[in-house]
């Protein structure tokens, strides 16, 4: 199975797929030139490429860049590592129900909101972590995982602990699809 994560910024989800997963992350994509992200790519030989939506006339010749990438490296699945863009029509009609996304609340419940985090710890409610396919809306698609994270009356800490949870869920989702689409090929070859 063939990987392409795309990640906006700091990248650590990134990181610990690429590193448990070497053989299928096939290249990061980040639409933020400076991301930290493409230091981590840069630092595991992992191939990187990067552009902005403003260095196209509007989203679909974006996306329609992006698509060739997947194409080119015959993509079998998109993972989102805080990919903090709306995946539109172009790239969704080619890989609908092959892109997956992880979101730092227990959804539906702050659904949409770029500071999840914050937000759940301030309202002590849908404290966690959720992994789901990608549809047309903003994080409503299938859920595929959902882990809790103990409440901690320091935000810092708090984040700390929902970070290692997603670096513990992500790679085991990530482990299970593999298993499926290997276990798919071998039915169909045979
Ligand atoms: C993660 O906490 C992820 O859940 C969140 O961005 C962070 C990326 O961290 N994603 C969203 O908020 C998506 N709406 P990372 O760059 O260190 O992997």
């Amino acid at each position: 199975m063939k990987i392409a994560v795309f990640a906006s910024g700091n990248g650590s989800n990134f990181q610990v797929l690429a590193e448990q997963f070497p053989n299928n992350v096939k290249f990061v994509f980040s639409d933020k030139p400076n991301a930290f992200v493409l230091k981590r790519a840069e630092a595991l030989h992992i191939p990187r490429i990067s552009f902005g939506l403003k260095e196209f006339p509007n989203k679909a010749a974006y996306e329609e860049e992006i698509a060739q990438n997947l194409e080119t490296q015959q993509i079998d699945l998109i993972v989102l590592a805080g990919y903090m863009k709306i995946i539109g029509p172009t790239i969704l009609n080619k890989y609908c129900g092959k892109i997956i996304n992880i979101h730092p609340s227990l959804l539906p419940e702050f659904a949409g909101s770029p500071h999840a985090i914050e937000d759940s710890w301030q309202e002590r409610t849908g404290l966690g972590v959720t992994v789901h396919y990608v549809d047309t809306g903003v994080d409503t698609g299938e859920i595929i995982a959902q882990r809790p994270v103990p409440y901690h009356d320091n935000l810092e800490k708090y984040e700390e602990k929902l970070h290692q949870i997603e670096h513990e869920l992500y790679p085991e989702v990530v482990q299970k699809l593999i298993a499926e689409f290997e276990e798919s090929g071998k039915q169909s070859a045979n």
